[in-house]
């Protein structure tokens, strides 16, 4: 057991939610920034909440806001983190589109905030960027470190100014600032407007007859989908070699939005032509068509290889959608939202 500090921003998200599992499992003390909202945004972590007055406690949040540089600042200086692993940003790549200014200020910027934190408090902290595929974007696959960058969202473009300025950091100051270049990892926890939980979330609700029809855009995009619970433990290894550097994490294989679509329907014996319609709605204006992790580096050096692949992960995101219905399931993020949700339209 390490007696190690670690600060997640992020910490209520997807990839959050299982590093912090991860890193208490490994006997650290976790910090998580939480930025405030008008209902409580912990559900993927309230099962691993402690009361912060038990001695035993090493769960611990703070409200914070990566729009806020000082209080950033103060945080890190606060906590005084061996790791900090920095996850939070507007993630989503067509929200990208309708908010680009918000996404470049949180997503691009908020990095920044961050180095310039542990730059100007000059703690010998290490440091994870969530840098992302999508920054390949228009790049033909196989995607690996050395493959150029060619976003194709606001989205994608803030990730690729964050991973320079991490770069930067490492270069100009000496930071040990790594940049994990994932590729889309999902999971039962994963938002419900990404498509793969959008498509178990419909399948299972049609199945138990609770809604008709899912409305979808470009089925024909291929993804290298893979599982967030293995991905993290990428992360902390990342953090845990000589020296710092970047790595790409991926399964290496692809399938289409069609692909996963019929994984998911076939897995609850229906088919998914008499159920799945297209609405423009879905479509973005510029997409990314064909996105394959080459992770032969990372296989070499961090020992790193993903065990679960796209089939699997339908299936088992898919059971816990059952499961969810059946009100036994560990599905922790809005369980049944109504397709016509209005802030569903992405
Ligand atoms: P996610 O579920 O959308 O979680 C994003 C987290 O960022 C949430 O905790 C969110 O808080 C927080 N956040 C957003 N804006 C913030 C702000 N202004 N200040 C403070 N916190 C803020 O994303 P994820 O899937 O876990 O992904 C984690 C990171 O990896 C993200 O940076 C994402 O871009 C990147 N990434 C993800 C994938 C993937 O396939 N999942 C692949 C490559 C890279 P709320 O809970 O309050 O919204
Ligand atoms: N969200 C969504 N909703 N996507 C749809 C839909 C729909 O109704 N219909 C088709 N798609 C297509 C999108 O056009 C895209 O090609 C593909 O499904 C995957 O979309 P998302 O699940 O929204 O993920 P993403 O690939 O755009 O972005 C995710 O992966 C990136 C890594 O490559 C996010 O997690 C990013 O944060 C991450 O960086």
């Amino acid at each position: 057991m390490t007696v190690k500090t670690a600060l997640i921003t992020g910490i209520t998200g997807q990839d959050g939610s299982y590093l912090a599992e991860l890193l208490l499992e490994k006997g650290y003390t976790v910090h998580g920034i939480v930025r405030r909202a008008s209902t409580f945004t912990t559900c993927r972590i309230d099962h691993l909440y402690q009361d912060p007055h038990d001695p035993e406690a090493r769960l611990f949040l703070h409200y914070g806001d990566l729009t806020d540089g000082s209080r950033v600042a103060g945080l890190l200086e606060r906590v005084q983190p061996d790791e900090v692993y920095h996850l939070a940003a507007q993630s989503h790549v067509r929200v990208s589109f309708d908010e680009p200014l918000f996404t470049a200020d949180t997503t691009a910027l908020g990095t920044t905030r961050l180095l310039e934190a542990i730059r100007n408090t000059g703690l010998p902290c290490r440091f994870y960027q969530a840098s992302s595929s999508e920054m390949f974007g228009a790049s033909p696959p196989p995607q690996h470190e050395g493959t150029a960058f060619h976003p194709r969202s606001p989205y994608g473009v803030a990730k690729v100014y964050a991973y320079w300025i991490t770069r930067n950091y490492r270069e100009a100051y000496g930071l040990y600032a790594v940049n994990g270049i994932l590729f889309n990892h999902e999971s039962p926890r994963r938002g419900p407007t990404f498509v793969t939980r959008k498509v178990a979330m419909a399948a299972a609700r049609i199945k138990a007859g609770l809604q008709d029809n899912l409305y979808l855009g470009n089925l024909d995009a291929r993804r290298d989908w893979g599982y967030a619970a293995e991905y993290v433990e990428a992360m902390w290894l990342m953090l845990q070699q000589d020296s710092p550097d970047d790595y790409v994490i991926a399964t290496g294989t692809s399938y289409s939005v069609r692909d996963f679509v019929e994984h998911c329907f076939t897995h609850v014996g229906l088919d998914w032509r008499d159920h799945v319609r297209f609405d423009e709605r879905y479509l973005r204006p510029a997409e990314v068509d064909d996105l394959v992790g080459d992770t032969s580096k990372a296989a070499r050096v961090l020992g790193w290889q993903a065990r679960v692949h796209t089939p699997e992960l339908a299936g088992l995101m898919i059971d816990a959608e059952l499961q969810a219905l059946l009100g036994k399931g560990e599905v922790t993020v809005p369980v049944v939202p109504p397709p016509t949700h209005p802030l569903a339209r992405r």
